[in-house]
């Protein structure tokens, strides 16, 4: 079997460290993330936020500006508006390690007076500058970004007290990079995890986030978990003891509230059967992260209905989305708006319990049947290391992300939308389930008629089925 194994765990990661930020001209001891992480207030740490949640999910939005001063305008007014978590939205040139890239555009927008990044440069500004952001403000910041190779940016966020890291080898790599090399990405996150793990408090570990969501686009519930399931026991095994799991709202009411059944149910288990005991697991729901309306006032719907299942699949948190998701990239007014639209909705569900219905225990067997499917696979190859075998499992088309444009991506996998607007597996390519549940998934699927148009066309007319 080839699941986590002490072995795998890096011992020692200091030379390794040294050696990449002296690679990267960074002038940092691999000493001042601990030590600065030892001086943070509590209340600043995910891992310590989660574990005090109040009767609703926590509410986390993303945002990131290049210039600082704007930051930390953009961080005031999230927080002011009740925010539960600050975000730290990287920019796409620091994301692809382009930092002279970042740099120039930065200083160039600084002459222009206007945004030239899409997001925060966070190596271009350094330690300190970060620091600087919200040393006053008591909640925990999350590094958001979508980054193959994030040791140095992880580096420097956690050197500046940025206590909660997304992303993943698998999560971070098949839907936003076409060609950065699948096992160097993994292996890369395998540091971060590694570092996540090493330099926090023992109190106050840092808290890992994976990116559930993947490309957003008709991926079924089972290849979700099956991914976040992954990117766990990797993380566990390097000692990573507060992590989240994720998913984004799929347009299906009842698949949402079974996949987060199953995510932690099989979540729990499988750390059991691992004797992985000291990691602690929530979970995260992204509000819809396929197109969105441009109209506000269906947007507004939107976050609100999507603010409610939130509550109802009984999340830890919600990542919210804006009504000005359609343009681009939003405005701190608009931004702090959907946070306090997304607050209120919350509070009309204090302390709601996740529902059921026959409908969504059928849901969740079939999902919990699927990614068991899919786990005993990966977990069962005689591949030796957990990692060669997350590896292994996607080249061989076992875990496959639809619509992703990552070059060792299979894209064998065929989904569709059925009744209910669930998320159907037409045909499976190769992953490994069973024909009990690939019947089933026809089944629910049911017949198609020529008024339903071919494949291609449902499969574009969905990109935009709540825009
Ligand atoms: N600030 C706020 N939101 C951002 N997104 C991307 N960059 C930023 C930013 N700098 C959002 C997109 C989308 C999600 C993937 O991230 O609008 O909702």
């Amino acid at each position: 079997m080839s699941g986590p194994d002490g072995r795998a765990h890096l011992a020692d990661l200091t030379t390794e460290r040294r050696q990449l930020l002296r690679a990267c001209g960074v002038d940092l001891d691999p000493g001042a993330a601990a030590e600065h992480l030892a001086t943070v207030s509590r209340a600043k740490f995910a891992s310590v936020a989660y574990a005090r949640r109040p009767d609703r999910p926590y509410v986390q939005p993303r945002g990131g500006v290049p210039d600082h001063t704007r930051q930390r305008a953009l961080v005031e007014a999230l927080a002011e508006a009740g925010a539960d978590f600050l975000p730290r939205t990287i920019d796409s040139h620091t994301r692809h390690n382009d930092h002279a890239a970042a740099g120039a555009l930065l200083a160039a927008g600084r002459e222009q007076d206007r945004d030239l990044l899409n997001g925060y440069p966070l190596v271009s500004h350094g330690v300190a500058r970060t620091r600087d952001l919200f040393a006053d403000i008591d909640k925990p910041v999350s590094l958001r970004h979508g980054t193959p190779d994030a040791r140095l940016l992880v580096e420097l966020a956690l050197a500046a007290g940025i206590t909660e890291i997304e992303g993943g080898g698998l999560c971070y790599t098949l839907p936003y990079s076409k060609a950065f090399p699948l096992d160097r990405a993994l292996t890369h996150w395998q540091y971060v995890d590694r570092l996540c793990a090493s330099v926090g408090p023992a109190d106050a570990p840092i808290h890992r986030e994976s990116f559930g969501p993947l490309t957003a686009t008709l991926v079924p519930p089972a290849v979700t978990a099956a991914v976040q399931l992954c990117e766990l026991l990797l993380a566990a095994e390097q000692g990573v003891r507060s992590f989240a799991v994720s998913f984004g709202q799929t347009g299906s009411f009842e698949q949402d509230v079974a996949t987060a059944r199953v995510l932690r149910e099989q979540a729990a288990r499988l750390l059991a059967r691992l004797e992985l005991t000291d990691v602690t697991v929530r979970l995260v729901y992204h509000q819809w992260m396929g197109a969105f309306p441009t109209e506000p006032a269906l947007a507004w719907q939107l976050i609100a209905t999507s603010a409610a299942t939130s509550a109802l699949v009984g999340a830890d948190k919600v990542v919210v989305k804006t009504p000005e998701e359609a343009i681009g990239v939003p405005s701190a007014a608009s931004n702090a708006a959907a946070v306090r639209a997304v607050r209120y909705v919350l509070d009309m569900y204090p302390g709601t319990r996740p529902v059921t219905s026959e409908a969504i225990e059928a849901e969740r067997e079939l999902i919990d049947g699927e990614v068991t499917d899919l786990l005993d696979h990966v977990l069962g190859q005689p591949t030796g290391s957990l990692l060669s075998a997350v590896h292994r499992a996607v080249l061989d088309g076992a875990i496959d992300v639809p619509f992703a444009p990552h070059q060792q991506n299979a894209g064998r996998l065929l989904t569709d939308r059925g009744p209910g607007r669930r998320v159907r597996i037409l045909d499976p390519g190769a992953l490994p389930l069973s024909t009990t549940h690939l019947r089933r998934e026809r089944e629910l699927l049911g017949a198609r008629s020529p008024a339903d148009g071919p494949l291609w066309e449902r499969l574009l007319h969905d990109v935009r089925i709540l825009a």
